[in-house]
C-alpha cells in the first residue's frame, strides 16, 4: 500500500536510533506521573517505560488527558511532570527518550487551547484528539474544521474503539475526507478491546486509513506500553513494510519532523456523494 501524499511539519528533534525493523515510537501514552488515570507514581512510570523499553520501544510521547474546558495552568504542570520524569527515566538508565503531548478531549474552540505550550504531538502541529463516546454532534466536522483552519492537523485517537464512528463507515469516510489522520490502539489488533474493535482496526488497515499504532498505555499490567504483539499482527495482515510506516517510520517523522506518509481513502461515488452531503451541511454553518 505505498504512500500517496507526504506532509511535513517542519520540527528537529532526534529520536533514539535502533535497529527499525525492531524499535518502534509510541505516539499515544499516559505514563506521565499523578496526573490523569496513567501512572499514579513516579516509581509506577518508571516500571511502564521499562516495560516498554523491553518491548522495543524507544521513543514516546507522553499524551495526559486534557478534559474539555481545562485551563492553561494543566498544561504548564505537564510540563513540569515531564521534566520530573525526563530525569528519573535518566537516573534510572532507562532509554526511552520522552517528548511532551496530550490527548484532547474533543471539544469546540479547541484551537484555543491548542495554542498551549505541551498541546502539540513533540512540539508539532499534529493535535491528538479523542472523540467523547455516545452519541457524536452532527457538527464534530466543523469543530475539526475550525481547528485545521487554525494550522493544526488533527489525529484522532482510536476511532476504532468509537461505537459511533466503528459503525458507521460512512462517517469515519468523512472524517478522512475532511484530513483527519488516524491513529489505532495496538491493543485493538490483538483483540484486547473486543471483537468490534478489532474488526473495525482491520478494515482500517485494509484501507489506508491507520496512520500511527500507539500503545495508549495506562498501566503496567492491564493496559502497559505494549506494541510488539499488535505489530506482529499489522505484519500478518499488511506486510512488514506496512508494519514499519505505521509503528516507526510516521511515529518517528512526527517527531523529528519529517514526511508522514498518508494513504489516501478510495473515493467511491457513493462517498463522493456522502462528502458533497457533508460540506453543504457545513456550509449552512459557517
Ligand atoms: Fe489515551
Amino acid at each position: 500500500m505505498p504512500p500517496s501524499t507526504l506532509e511535513n511539519d517542519g520540527g528537529e528533534r532526534m529520536v533514539t536510533e535502533g535497529d527499525p525493523t525492531q524499535a518502534m515510537v509510541d505516539i499515544h501514552c499516559h505514563v506521565l506521573p499523578g496526573v490523569d488515570d496513567g501512572a499514579p507514581t513516579m516509581e509506577v512510570a518508571l516500571a511502564m517505560l521499562q516495560r516498554g523499553a523491553q518491548d522495543g520501544t524507544r521513543s514516546a510521547v507522553v499524551t495526559p488527558h486534557i478534559k474539555a474546558g481545562a485551563g492553561k495552568e494543566i498544561s504548564e504542570f505537564h510540563h513540569r511532570r515531564l521534566g520530573e520524569l525526563r530525569e528519573a527515566a535518566a537516573r534510572a538508565d532507562i532509554p526511552v527518550e520522552l517528548h511532551q503531548g496530550a490527548e484532547f478531549e474533543f471539544c469546540f474552540g479547541l484551537e484555543v487551547a491548542a495554542q498551549w505550550l505541551t498541546v502539540g504531538l513533540a512540539g508539532s502541529h499534529y493535535i491528538l484528539v479523542d472523540l467523547p463516546h455516545g452519541p457524536l454532534s452532527p457538527f464534530v466536522g466543523k469543530g475539526f474544521f475550525e481547528l485545521m483552519a487554525a494550522g493544526f492537523r488533527p489525529i484522532l485517537a482510536h476511532p476504532e474503539r468509537h461505537r459511533e464512528l466503528a459503525l458507521s463507515r460512512s462517517l469515519m469516510e468523512r472524517l478522512r475526507h475532511q484530513g483527519l489522520l488516524f491513529q489505532v490502539t495496538a491493543g485493538s489488533f490483538t483483540g484486547g478491546f473486543g471483537r468490534r474493535a478489532q474488526a473495525t482496526a482491520e478494515m482500517m488497515l485494509r484501507e489506508g486509513w491507520v496512520e500511527f499504532v500507539a500503545s495508549d498505555g495506562h498501566s503496567l499490567v492491564k493496559r502497559p506500553l505494549s506494541l510488539r504483539s499488535a505489530r506482529a499482527r499489522v505484519e500478518e495482515l499488511g506486510g512488514s513494510d506496512e508494519a514499519m510506516r505505521l509503528f516507526y517510520h510516521n511515529p518517528r517523522a512526527l517527531i523529528q519532523g519529517e514526511p508522514i506518509s498518508v494513504v489516501h481513502p478510495s473515493r467511491s461515488p457513493n462517498a463522493s456523494r456522502q462528502l458533497s452531503a457533508w460540506r453543504r451541511l457545513l456550509q449552512r454553518f459557517y
